[in-house]
């Protein structure tokens, strides 16, 4: 792959407004290449396959997704029309739930400007998508600007799976601090896990960042206690897909794992988030819904020839919860959260 990743937009509308143009991830890093999306089943199975993934970036295409639906719905019964696209686009994935922050901000749109002329449904959600677009990659600089805060120079630092800019517009949530702290020569040393099964960490955030200039060392996902152990990392920065009302996170899987560990050896653990992503109608961990996956992506994908037996029980759970108590503090656009997270996120949203 030659050409640089900041060319590229994660997810956007093409310049006439009439496509979503995606980086198709499930090719990187092998493969640049974008993919245009103008039905509500390409939005759908994008969505699903991963080819656009990343609670925020996922958000974004959702958003989009509502309103190039309205675009090019050829119903006469245009409203419903309109409201089957999101309920449809809004299923496509269960854990991550910008999703379905997105797809509910874009509805109540429709439903305010409901009695309105067509025409005027969809410049009011067209709009609103972009709103969401923007307030993506300003959440981002934001979140890198209160990250970077907790950081110092020359630190070793570690993250899970990718909150990168492939997982938003611009920046990423995790990777924000990290990307800050480069322009502002801090030197940080990244390790990345890479991530089993889908290898997000060394597909997307080692190609990332290593793109970018940072330095950044891979690990398989069972060798980040070795490091830890030895003093090489000083702080875990991870993104997430849900975030309940008590502080539990679901988050790629394999980052209760780490958590624990930065618990044992003392290093601080912060969860990357933007408020879309902290979901309060969701009281805690056992409430979030936890996608499974395809026992394929465990035994065969990525492999020449099976790795496993035929027919063996495989658990592929795409996402973990990490306890509340074993997160540090939340990096959000608003600031740094810290426990009791129950009582400090009421007041977060007070704050608005
Ligand atoms: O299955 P994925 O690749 O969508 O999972 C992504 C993650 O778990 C990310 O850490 C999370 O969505 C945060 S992205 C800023």
């Amino acid at each position: 792959m030659t050409s640089k990743l900041d060319n590229f937009d994660t997810v956007a509308l093409s310049e006439d407004k009439r496509a979503i143009q995606i980086i198709d991830q499930t090719l990187l890093p092998r493969e640049m290449k974008m993919i245009s999306l103008t039905t509500r089943e390409e939005v759908y199975n994008a969505i699903k396959k991963l080819s656009v993934r990343g609670a925020p970036a996922i958000g974004v295409c959702a958003a989009f997704g509502v309103y190039i639906s309205a675009l090019h719905s050829t119903s006469d019964d245009f409203f419903s029309d309109l409201l089957s696209a999101a309920a449809y686009i809004r299923s496509s994935r269960p854990t991550a739930v910008n999703l379905m922050w997105a797809v509910d901000r874009m509805v109540s749109v429709a439903e305010k400007n409901k009695d309105r002329l067509r025409e005027d449904i969809v410049n009011a959600l067209l709009s609103e998508s972009e709103k969401i677009y923007d307030e993506d990659i300003e959440c981002c600089r934001r979140i890198g600007e209160n990250g970077l805060a907790l950081l110092h120079e020359g630190d070793g630092i570690l993250t899970h799976c990718n909150a990168g800019r492939l997982a938003t517009v611009k920046y990423g949530t995790a990777t924000a601090p990290m990307y800050l702290g480069h322009e502002r020569g801090y030197n940080f040393r990244v390790y990345c896990d890479e991530t089993r099964p889908l290898l997000q960490g060394a597909r997307l955030t080692a190609t990332e960042l290593h793109m970018a200039g940072l330095d950044v060392t891979l690990l398989c996902d069972n060798m980040s206690g070795a490091l830890m152990r030895t003093g090489k990392i000083n702080a875990v920065i991870v993104g997430c897909d849900r975030v309940a009302a008590n502080g539990d996170t679901a988050n790629k899987i394999g980052t209760s794992m780490v958590a624990t560990l930065a618990a044992r050896y003392g290093i601080p653990f912060y969860v990357a988030a933007p408020t879309s992503t902290i979901d309060m109608s969701t009281p805690g961990g056992e409430d979030i819904k936890i996608e499974e996956r395809d026992a394929d992506e465990v035994t065969r994908m990525w492999y020449e020839s099976p790795m496993a037996p035929d027919g063996i029980k495989v658990f592929n759970p795409a996402f973990d919860v990490t306890d509340h108590e074993l997160i540090t503090a939340f990096i959000t656009e608003k600031g740094v959260v810290y426990p009791p997270f129950a009582d400090n996120f009421i007041s977060l949203f007070e704050k608005e």
